[in-house]
């Protein structure tokens, strides 16, 4: 089929409220282990953070799986903990274990961290930002992102990854004062971030709530909707004009409320959530990113090609951005992978 492209391209059409066909596609950590090249420079650097804190081989791991694949958008190479490293926590992240930090889990050592430095330390990712969008054609728009608060604020308090997120959980019902005091400055911070990579040059905006589903709906309102809400707010009022999409994974039902008061342009889903509720209380308020399970593009054969068929004939006609339900999972293979995207394109 011939793609007459808009010189926004379709994702950005699609942010804006209009479908488009065939659906444009990005996939959630596209730029990642699956891929030799990315091992490769990864083997090149230090730690993972040196990585992000790298701009021109940042830039280039964001760039390879667009030369590999017909991605309709790139996305930053970074991580949603290099804003806990740049308030001066320790971070690191271990090989083979994930992330770990130096719990901040009480007023005192909220109060140690060091919100003055922060633009600073993370001002490597706007040279990213640059060098990326100088390299790509106009049609395919860089993503900027960060964590959600909760979700930041969740390996804040823990130290690491966890199944339940008990310590931030706890702390939030135990002394709700001083977890609002974290809450508070990731906002303003994440903010500073997002508008920081705005500046630099992305054009669209991605908020990842990886945690979201750990909380009951009073909680979830507090922690996740109001915050998510205070830092769109503040990114709208200087950038109106660039799309946010939301990623409130796991939070079931609690989506819609997520969708409707949060002030995003559009909400990315995961796995979990049936197409018909995507359709009829999500897409029928704003455009849908998702949902395909990241294990079945690991899997493949004719069950991948009948689902990726279900997700577009269901969301297809309406604004829709074809995307997994979370990241890819670095055993994918690459033929998987080209071969979604020839599905979604010939659909
Ligand atoms: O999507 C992309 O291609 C852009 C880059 C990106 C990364 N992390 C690179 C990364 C993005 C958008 C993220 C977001 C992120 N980071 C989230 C939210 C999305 C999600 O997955 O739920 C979270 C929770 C993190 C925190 C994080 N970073 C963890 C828990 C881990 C360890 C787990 C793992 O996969 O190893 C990371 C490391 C990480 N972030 C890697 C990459 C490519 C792998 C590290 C490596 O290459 O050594």
């Amino acid at each position: 089929m011939l793609r007459v492209a808009s010189v926004e391209g379709p994702f950005l059409k699609v942010l804006t409220g209009q479908s488009s066909s065939p659906a444009p596609i990005w996939l959630m950590r596209q730029a990642g282990r699956y891929l030799p090249e990315y091992r490769e420079v990864r083997s090149k650097v230090g730690s993972f953070l040196d990585l992000c804190r790298n701009p021109e081989l940042a830039a280039e791991v964001t760039l390879q799986p667009l030369r590999r694949f017909d991605f309709d958008a790139a996305i930053v190479f970074s991580d949603i903990l290099i804003v806990p490293h740049a308030l001066g926590q320790r971070v690191e992240f271990v090989e083979g274990e994930g992330p770990k930090l130096e719990p901040v889990s009480d007023a005192k050592a909220v109060a140690g961290l060091k919100p003055e430095g922060a633009a600073k330390a993370l001002a490597p990712v706007y040279e990213t930002v640059e060098r990326v969008t100088a390299a790509l054609p106009e049609s395919i728009p860089l993503i900027g992102f960060c964590g959600a608060p909760w979700t930041v604020a969740t390996y804040m308090a823990e130290g690491s990854g966890s199944k339940d997120q008990a310590a931030a959980r706890a702390w939030a019902y135990r002394e709700p004062e001083t977890f609002q005091a974290l809450i508070d400055l990731l906002v303003e911070v994440s903010a500073d971030h997002l508008l920081g990579q705005v500046r630099a040059g992305v054009r669209a905006l991605q908020i990842f709530d990886s945690w979201a589903g750990s909380l009951p709906e009073d909680q979830f309102a507090r922690w996740c909707i109001a915050p998510t809400k205070n830092l769109v707010a503040r990114v709208k009022a200087e950038a109106p004009n660039v799309p946010v999409i939301g990623f409130p994974r796991g939070a079931g039902p609690l989506a819609e409320r997520y969708a409707h008061e949060t002030g995003i342009d559009a909400i990315s889903c995961d796995t979990s959530l049936p197409l018909a509720f995507l359709k009829e209380r999500l897409q029928s308020r704003m455009p849908v990113q998702g949902n395909l399970d990241p294990l079945l593009l690991l899997a493949g054969g004719p069950e991948l090609d009948r689902q990726v068929k279900t997700i577009l004939t269901i969301l297809g006609r309406s604004p829709f951005v074809f995307n997994l339900g979370h990241g890819i999972h670095p055993e994918t293979p690459i033929d998987h992978v080209a071969r979604l995207v020839t599905l979604v394109k010939n659909s």
